[in-house]
Parts: structure tokens; sequence; C-alpha cells
């Protein structure tokens, strides 16, 4: 049996981890602060006695210090997520982004314990290629336009988990986790199919950002947490990076919006927002954001089992659940 640390337990991906690492027979410890996480994300797993929650921040070092001395194996979620959250609390997303992650990077060194350091699609910036392979450019905009930071934030997290392994040996992987979806993921923090599902269950308008043009391409989290564990399980995995989404079925946000309409069977009208309105003055946004993830199917056999429709479908069902409580 493996003790995992998971920070940011208690969030959409860390609490899907959690359980199936729980469910492989390993013992659990996920620290969180709860600030985007919920206590219930973790109901399924509250009584097994492989797992324990510890309520706290990353920032904290010495709970941290603590934490990774007594596991095997860390691996760190914990972040300020999405963009909407970066553009609105700039310098706390900041902080946690940086100093957190330092702070579980330099204990994974302390103890030698083997990290998983998640990484994101945002690294790309503007950089509208496609699909994207790890070693694509990096296109950012001006560090004035607050959305950027957030890929800042996250590219010293890569840097700083491969310096590390590199000069003094920790065997940390970064993985670069494209847009997940799945049951658990809140609309609050601007994830777009949670939102445009529960516009359309509700009937109201579904909000477009910006010409609704730009394409984005979506992963179950199911198969996300797959693809950690593999990469968890894979020795030639460590030193290096590696794109975790699916590919295969790249959507612009105007007809996601069409497609979950006519799923739904809703009479929600689509609503375009420009993004100065959406987000804030100066806003950029990508017209196109898809993965290729050639290297991680060569090392690990990795592939997506499930589709968009399979998707869209479950985030239809949770959402007519949670209008019916
Ligand atoms: N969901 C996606 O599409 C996506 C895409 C790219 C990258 N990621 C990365 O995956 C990871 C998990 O994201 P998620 O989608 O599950 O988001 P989430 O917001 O559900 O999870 C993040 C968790 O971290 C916790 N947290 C935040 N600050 C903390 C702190 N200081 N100390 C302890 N816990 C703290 C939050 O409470 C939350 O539970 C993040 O690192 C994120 O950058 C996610």
């Amino acid at each position: 049996m493996t003790t995992f640390l998971v920070t940011g337990g208690s969030g959409f991906i860390g609490s899907h981890l959690t359980e199936r690492l729980l469910g492989a027979g390993h013992s659990v410890v996920a620290l969180d602060n709860l600030s985007t996480g919920q206590t219930s994300n973790l109901d399924p797993v509250r009584e097994n006695p492989n797992f324990r929650f510890v309520q706290g921040s990353v920032l904290d070092e010495l709970v941290v210090d603590e934490l990774v001395h007594d596991c095997d194996v860390v691996v760190h979620l914990a972040a300020a997520v999405g963009v909407k959250l970066i553009v609105e609390q700039p310098l706390r997303s900041l902080t946690t982004n940086i100093r957190g992650s330092e702070i579980v990077i330099e204990a994974a060194h302390r103890y030698r314990r083997q990290i998983l350091v998640a990484s994101t699609s945002e690294i790309y910036g503007k950089n509208s290629n496609g699909p994207l392979s790890e070693t694509a450019d990096r296109i950012l905009g001006s560090p004035a336009v607050a959305r950027w930071a957030y890929s800042a934030a996250k590219g010293i997290d890569e840097v700083l988990a491969l310096a590390y392994h590199k000069e003094r040996d920790l065997p940390a992987v970064v993985v670069r986790l494209f847009n997940t979806v799945g049951p658990r993921q809140s609309p609050a923090y601007g994830m777009v199919i949670p939102r445009f599902v529960r516009q359309a269950v509700a009937g109201e308008p579904i909000t477009v950002f910006g010409d609704g043009t730009q394409t984005r391409c979506f992963c179950h989290v199911a198969d996300v947490v797959t693809a950690l564990t593999m990469l968890l399980d894979e020795p030639a995995a460590i030193g290096d990076v590696f794109n975790v989404g699916w590919g295969g079925e790249e959507i612009s946000m105007l007809d996601l919006a069409r497609r979950i309409i006519e799923l739904a069977e809703s009479k929600s009208e689509i609503e375009l927002i420009p993004y100065d309105k959406a987000y804030e003055r100066g806003f950029e946004d990508m017209l196109r954001r898809v993965p290729n993830t050639d290297k991680i199917a060569a090392l690990t056999g990795w592939a997506p089992t499930l589709r968009l429709d399979d998707i869209l479908r479950e985030s239809l069902m949770d959402a007519r659940l949670e209008q019916s409580v």
C-alpha cells in the first residue's frame, strides 16, 4: 500500500483521484483549504479507514512538511484555478500557485518523495496552432493582462519541479491538463460546460463569451485520473512533461452551446457577451486549444474513453438532479 498526499484533494480532480487511489487499495491524505473545494466531494470516501482529510493550506510550511514526511508520493493539485479567479483575485492566486507550489516541491525534495505537479494548457498562452505538443511555444500577452498570470505562475511551477529533478534528482513529473470536465466541477469559476449546461436546464440564455468561434477540447475527469495514475506508475515519466486531454473532438463555443441546447431539448437562446464584459477590459483569448497527446500514449498506452456527448449527457443529468433538489 502506498500513501499518497493529494493537495487540493477536495477539489474537482483531486476528489476523483482520491477515490480512485483508495479504490486501488492505497492510503490517501487530502490537504485542502476548501477555498474552491467542497467537503461534500469527499463524502464517498469519508468513512474509508485509509483516508484522512486535513483542512489546511499548502502555504503552511509546517503542515506541508509533516504531511510530505508521512507520505510516499505527492500529487500536487492545489491551486487557484481558472481564468475567472485569476482575473478577479490575482494576488491570492499568484501566492497560492507560486509560493504554495514551491513549498510543496521543496518538501518533496527534502524527503525525496516522488511528486506529480499539475500544470495547465494555459501554459501555451495564445498559441492557437494545434494540436499542441509539449514542446510547442508559449505565446503570452502582456503581464498587464491578468489572464496570463495563471500561465506565468504554472510556468514557474513547471520549471521549478524540473530544475529540482535535473539538479537534485527529485522524482518529479509535470502534467499539463487541458479542459477537464465531469461530475463535481463547479460552474462558479467560469468553467464553460457546467455553466452552459445549467443555463440550458434552467432555460436561461446561454452566455457565450466573445464571438463564439473559439474552439476547445474536453476530456472526462475519469480519463484524466487514469492518465495521472498511469504516469505515477511509470518510472520513465520522471523528469518529463505530458499533455493530458482529448484532442479528437474540437468544438467551437457556439457549436457547444447549440449541442447542449439540442441534447437538453432546451428553449434557451444563445447570448454573445463581449470579453470586456465577461472578464475585464483588454481580456485576451486564444482561438484554438487542442492537445497532442502522442507522448503519454506512446509511454503508457493511455487513450481517453469518453466522448463529448457522453460528457454532455452526464453533465445534463447532474444539472437536472441538482435543480430538482
Ligand atoms: N479542471 C481543469 O480543466 C484544469 C485544467 C488545467 C489544469 N488544471 C489543474 O488541475 C488542478 C486541480 O484543478 P481542479 O479543476 O480540480 O480545480 P479545483 O478548484 O476544484 O481544485 C483545486 C483545489 O485546491 C484547493 N486549494 C486552493 N488553494 C489552496 C491552498 N492554498 N491550500 C490547499 N488547498 C488549496 C481548492 O480548495 C480546491 O479544492 C489545479 O492545479 C489546476 O491548475 C485543471
